[in-house]
C-alpha cells in the first residue's frame, strides 16, 4: 500500500515572495480555487501578519476553498500567530504554519537569540497556535544548516507541545540531496515522539536541487513535500509541483507514495500563475513548458509515431495538453460567456464587472475569430474591467512606425475623471507610448523587464505583455493582452502603475 504524500503548495506566500509577482486578493482567489480543483492538499494563502492586504487575501482564500485546507504563516511570533489565526477562521480546515530560524548563523547575527531562546519561543509560539487550531506546522527556518542535534530537541519539544506537521527547510538550497535525505531520515530516526508529527520537506533551488532534494527526503520518510506552480518562489525559486508529482506518479517504483492530484489540471494551474505573474514558462520546463512533449528529431518522431513509449515517459494529455480549446466565439451570448467563466473558475466581483468583461470579449471576438481559454484568462486578468480598482486607464492609442522615419504613439488616458492626451517619439512604438504615458503620469519609476509572449498561436493571438516597474522598495508587475502588441504594452504599463498607485509595502516575513 503506498502512503499518502502531502501536496502543500505555497505558490501565494513563498511564490509571491518572488520579487514582482506580489498578487492581488482576487488574483489569489482564482488561484486558489484552481488549486483546489487540481485537490492540492494544503494551500498557503498568504502571511497574514505582512500587511493588511495580505490578511485580507488570507480570510478571503479561507472563505471561499472547501476542498483544500488553508494555510497562513507567522513567525513564531504572538502578534503574526493572533493574525494568521483570525485569517484562517472561516476556513472549512485551517491551519497556521509558524517557523522560526534554528541554524547557527541565523540565530546568532538574524535573530540575535540564544539556542535556548529560540527552543522556547518555538515552544510558546506552537502552544499559541494551537488555541485557533489542531493543525499546527512548525518549520525550523535553514534546517538545512541547522545542527542536527539541536533540531531533533526542538522538534521534539514543539511535538510535545501540539505541532502535527514538522517542516524542514533548505531555506538557501544549500544541501545535496544524499545529505537532505540522511537529515530526514536521522531525525524519524532519533525523535522519541516522531511518529505523533508529519515530516515535511521546504526546498529552495539555489543550486537547481530543490526537486531532487524534496524527492531524496521522500525516499528518507517525509510525507509532506511544500512546492510552488512553475516552481515559483523567492530568489531561485522553490520545488516545483508538476515535477514532484509527476516525478512520483511516472516513477511508482520508485516512490511507495501518492498524491491526490488531479493531473491533468497542472498546465491550467501552470498557465494561470504564469499569466498572473508575467514570469514566463521557458520553452523547456519539465512538465509544463511548451516543448516538454515536442519531438523534433526524425528519429525521435518516427519512434513516438511507432511506439509512444520508445521516448515518452508520460501523455502530455495526463499533465492537462490539450489546451487551446475553442470556447467562444463572435455569436456566443452573455450566457455562455458567464457559464464558461463559471467553468474555468472565474468569478467577477459585480455584475458591472462581468458586462464590461463581456465589452471586452465582443471587442475581442470582433478582431480575432476563435477564443481559446488563455483568452479568457488574459481578458479578466485585463484590471480594467475591475474598474474601481484603477487610477489611470487608456482610451485610445495611435502608433506609427515607417522605415527610416522616428516612431510616434499618441496616447489618450483617463487619470481619475480628466481625458488627457500626450504624444512622443522612441526608439520604437512600444517605446514611444511609454514615454508619452510618462508625460502624463510621471512615475520615477525603473522599467526592469519588458516581455511580450503569444497567448495562443498564430498570428491572430493576443500579445500578453508583461512591465515590471520598480520605484523605491516596491517592484510590481503589470500585464496587457491585445491582439496589438503596443496597445497591450500600453495597458500593461497603465497596470503597473495603478499597482505602484495601490499596494502598500508588505513585510518579508524571513527579513
Ligand atoms: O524557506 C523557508 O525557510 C521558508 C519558511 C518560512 C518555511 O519559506
Ligand atoms: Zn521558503
Amino acid at each position: 500500500m503506498a502512503d499518502p504524500l502531502i501536496i502543500f503548495d505555497t505558490t501565494l506566500r513563498d511564490g509571491e515572495q518572488s520579487p514582482g509577482a506580489s498578487m492581488t486578493r482576487e488574483e489569489k482567489i482564482r488561484i486558489a480555487k484552481q488549486l483546489e480543483k487540481m485537490r492540492v492538499d494544503v494551500i498557503e494563502a498568504g502571511f497574514p501578519a505582512a500587511s493588511e492586504g495580505d490578511f485580507e487575501a488570507v480570510k478571503a482564500v479561507a472563505s471561499t476553498i472547501r476542498e483544500s485546507t488553508v494555510c497562513g504563516l507567522a513567525r513564531a511570533q504572538f502578534a503574526d500567530i493572533d493574525r494568521a489565526g483570525e485569517a484562517i477562521k472561516p476556513a472549512a480546515q485551517g491551519r497556521i504554519h509558524t517557523f522560526i530560524a534554528t541554524s547557527a548563523i541565523h540565530m546568532e547575527k538574524k535573530l540575535r537569540m540564544s539556542p535556548e531562546q529560540v527552543l522556547e519561543q518555538a515552544v510558546a509560539a506552537v502552544k499559541r497556535a494551537r488555541n485557533y487550531t489542531d493543525d499546527v506546522e512548525f518549520s525550523a527556518e535553514d534546517a538545512g544548516r541547522s545542527d542536527p542535534d539541536f533540531l531533533c530537541r526542538v522538534f521534539e519539544a514543539v511535538i510535545h507541545a501540539g505541532a502535527r506537521t514538522l517542516n524542514v527547510p533548505d531555506t538557501v538550497g544549500y544541501t545535496m540531496p544524499h545529505q537532505f535525505s540522511e537529515l530526514i531520515r536521522n531525525l524519524i530516526t532519533r525523535i522519541p515522539n516522531s511518529d505523533k508529527a508529519i515530516f515535511s520537506v521546504h526546498c529552495h533551488n539555489d543550486l537547481g536541487l530543490a526537486v531532487s532534494n524534496s524527492l531524496a527526503a521522500v525516499l528518507a520518510g517525509a510525507r509532506q513535500v511544500e512546492c510552488t506552480i512553475n516552481g515559483l518562489g523567492e530568489r531561485a525559486g522553490n520545488a516545483a509541483l508538476e515535477e514532484i508529482v509527476m516525478a512520483v506518479r511516472t516513477r511508482r517504483d520508485v516512490f511507495s507514495v501518492e498524491t491526490r492530484i488531479d493531473t491533468t489540471q497542472i498546465v491550467p494551474a501552470s498557465r494561470l500563475v504564469s499569466s498572473i505573474t508575467g514570469f514566463p514558462v521557458q520553452p523547456n520546463k519539465a512538465v509544463v513548458g511548451a516543448n516538454a512533449f515536442a519531438h523534433e528529431s526524425g528519429i525521435h518522431q518516427d519512434g513516438v509515431l511507432k511506439n509512444r513509449e520508445t521516448y515518452e515517459i508520460m501523455r502530455a494529455e495526463d499533465v492537462g495538453w490539450n489546451a487551446n480549446r475553442l470556447v467562444l466565439g463572435k455569436l456566443s451570448g452573455r450566457n455562455a460567456f458567464r457559464s464558461r467563466l463559471t467553468e474555468l473558475g472565474i468569478e467577477l466581483g459585480s455584475e458591472a464587472q462581468l458586462n464590461a468583461a463581456f465589452h471586452r470579449f465582443k471587442e475581442l471576438a470582433d478582431r480575432k475569430h476563435e477564443i481559446f481559454d488563455e483568452d479568457l484568462h488574459a481578458l479578466v486578468s485585463d484590471e480594467s474591467i475591475h474598474a474601481d480598482s484603477e487610477i489611470y486607464s487608456l482610451v485610445g492609442l495611435r502608433a506609427h512606425s515607417e522605415t527610416g522615419e522616428a516612431p510616434q504613439a499618441r496616447i489618450t488616458m483617463r487619470v481619475g475623471a480628466a481625458e488627457l492626451v500626450a504624444e512622443s517619439t522612441g526608439s520604437g512604438p512600444v517605446d514611444a507610448a511609454f514615454k508619452a504615458i510618462e508625460k502624463i503620469a510621471p512615475s520615477g519609476a525603473e522599467l526592469l523587464l519588458y516581455s511580450v509572449n503569444a497567448i495562443t498561436s498564430g498570428t491572430e493571438s493576443q500579445g500578453e505583455v508583461t512591465v515590471r516597474l520598480s520605484h523605491g522598495d516596491r517592484v510590481v508587475n503589470g500585464l496587457g493582452a491585445d491582439t496589438d502588441i503596443v496597445v497591450a504594452s500600453a495597458k500593461a504599463y497603465l497596470n503597473a502603475l495603478n499597482k505602484l498607485q495601490h499596494g502598500a509595502v508588505k513585510l518579508n516575513p524571513q527579513a
